[in-house]
C-alpha cells in the first residue's frame, strides 16, 4: 500500500520534518498545549500535515493547494468519512486481472501512449480512470471511496511514468516496459478535524480573514522560481479532472490552469498581502525557503529574496530563522552548490 510520503514531489519537505518541527519549538513550545489548529498553506503532497496529525498536542488541521490531483489525494488519504476497505479491496483485484489486449483504445493510450507510459499501461490506466467515474455515478462507491481508489491510481501511474520525477519531458528512445500494477493507497485514521481547499491561498486566506478563525500556527511553503506547478504536474491534473482536453507540445500539456502568482514578477507583493492576512488570524507563521538564488538558471531563480522575505515577516512579527544544508531537486543543469533550505519562524506581537 501507499504511504502518503511515498511520491515524488518537487520541494517536498519530506527530508526536513524533523527540522522543521525543532525550529517551530525553538519559538513556539507546544509540547504543554491541546487542540492546536495547523494551516498548511501551500500543502503539496500533505508531508507536513501528516507530520504534526501524529503529535497528540494537535487537534485541527487545514490544508490547501490549487492542483485538483494534491486536492482529491488530501481527500484520500486525511477525509475522515467512512469507507468500506473490503469493497475498495476487491475493485483493486478487479483491475489487477485487466489485460490490455482485451481493451479498446482510449484518450490515454492514445496521448500518451509510448511516451509518459508503454501502450499497454496507459490502456489500463485509462480503462480503469474511466470505470472509476462510472463506479462514482452508479453510486457504487461513495466520495471518500472514489477519492481512494482515485488517489490510488495517481500515485500507481506516478510510481512507473517515464519521467525525470515531473511530467515536463519524457525519456525519449528508451523501450518502455509494462509496469503498471494498480496499488491502493493507506488512508489516514485521526481523531483532529480537517478541513481539505482547494484555492488560491490568497483568496483562502481573506475568507479566512472574513469568517474571523483563529489558527494556532500556518506552514507557508510556496514555490519561489518560476516553475508552475500545474505545468509539472499536468498528466496527473488530466487524470484527476478525466476532461480529456486537448493536448499541446512535446510534453503533452493541456491549456494552462493554476498559473501561480508566486511564480512571476508579483511574487513579493503577493507572498506580502499573503503574510500580512495570515497575521490578522494566526500566532505563529513558519516559512520554508530555498536559497537558490544564486542559481544561473532563470527558472530556476527566486522571485523573491531572502531580505525580502525576512522583511516582510519582521514587519507583523517577532522573527528568527534557521539553515540548514538541503540536497534540493535538480533537473541536472542548475547549480545547487552551498544550497540552503531556511526556516524563518515569526511569533505574531
Ligand atoms: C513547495 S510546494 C509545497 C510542498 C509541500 N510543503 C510538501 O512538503 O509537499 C508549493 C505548492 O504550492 C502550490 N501552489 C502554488 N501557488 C499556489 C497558490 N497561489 N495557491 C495555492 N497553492 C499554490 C503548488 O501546487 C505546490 O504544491
Amino acid at each position: 500500500m501507499f504511504s502518503l510520503p511515498s511520491r515524488r514531489y518537487t520541494g517536498a519537505k519530506t527530508k526536513l520534518l524533523d527540522k522543521i518541527d525543532s525550529a517551530l519549538l525553538q519559538n513556539f513550545d507546544y509540547r504543554d498545549k491541546h487542540n492546536l489548529s495547523f494551516f498548511d498553506v501551500f500543502a503539496g503532497t500533505g508531508v507536513v500535515s501528516e507530520y504534526f496529525l501524529q503529535k497528540p498536542q494537535f487537534g485541527c488541521f487545514i490544508l490547501n493547494d490549487f492542483l485538483h490531483s494534491n486536492a482529491v489525494i488530501y481527500q484520500g488519504f486525511f477525509n475522515q468519512d467512512s469507507f468500506d476497505f473490503k469493497k475498495l479491496e476487491s475493485f483493486k483485484q478487479d483491475f489487477a486481472h485487466l489485460q490490455a489486449k482485451d481493451i479498446k483504445e482510449n484518450y490515454y493510450s492514445k496521448a500518451f501512449g509510448g511516451k509518459f507510459f508503454s501502450k499497454n499501461d496507459s490502456k489500463i490506466i485509462g480503462y480503469v480512470r474511466d470505470r472509476l467515474d462510472c463506479l462514482l455515478e452508479q453510486k457504487q462507491v461513495n466520495e471518500k471511496e472514489f477519492c481512494i481508489l482515485l488517489s490510488s491510481l495517481l500515485y500507481s501511474a506516478d510510481r512507473i511514468a517515464n519521467t525525470v520525477g515531473h511530467y515536463d519531458a519524457y525519456r525519449k528512445n528508451i523501450a518502455l516496459q509494462d509496469r503498471f500494477v494498480y496499488e491502493l493507497i493507506e488512508p489516514i485514521v485521526s481523531n483532529a478535524e480537517i478541513e481539505i481547499y482547494r484555492q488560491d491561498s490568497n483568496l483562502l486566506v481573506k475568507n479566512l480573514c472574513k469568517q474571523n478563525r483563529q489558527i494556532d500556527i500556518a506552514f507557508i511553503d510556496p514555490p519561489y522560481n518560476s516553475r508552475q506547478y500545474s505545468r509539472f504536474y499536468h498528466l496527473l491534473e488530466t487524470l484527476t479532472k478525466n476532461n480529456k482536453p486537448q493536448l499541446y507540445g512535446i510534453a503533452l500539456k493541456p491549456e494552462p490552469e493554476n498559473l501561480s502568482k508566486y511564480c512571476k514578477v508579483e511574487a513579493k507583493e503577493t507572498f506580502k498581502d499573503l503574510v500580512e492576512n495570515l497575521a490578522k488570524i494566526c500566532k505563529v507563521l513558519v516559512v520554508s525557503y530555498n536559497n537558490t538564488y544564486a542559481s544561473k538558471s532563470s527558472s530556476s531563480r527566486n522571485k523573491i529574496g531572502l531580505q525580502e522575505i525576512q522583511k516582510t515577516l519582521q514587519s507583523v512579527s517577532k522573527t528568527s530563522f534557521y539553515e540548514f544544508d538541503f540536497k534540493a531537486f535538480s533537473s541536472g543543469k542548475t547549480n545547487l552548490d552551498g544550497h540552503k533550505e531556511i526556516i524563518f519562524v515569526g511569533e505574531i506581537q
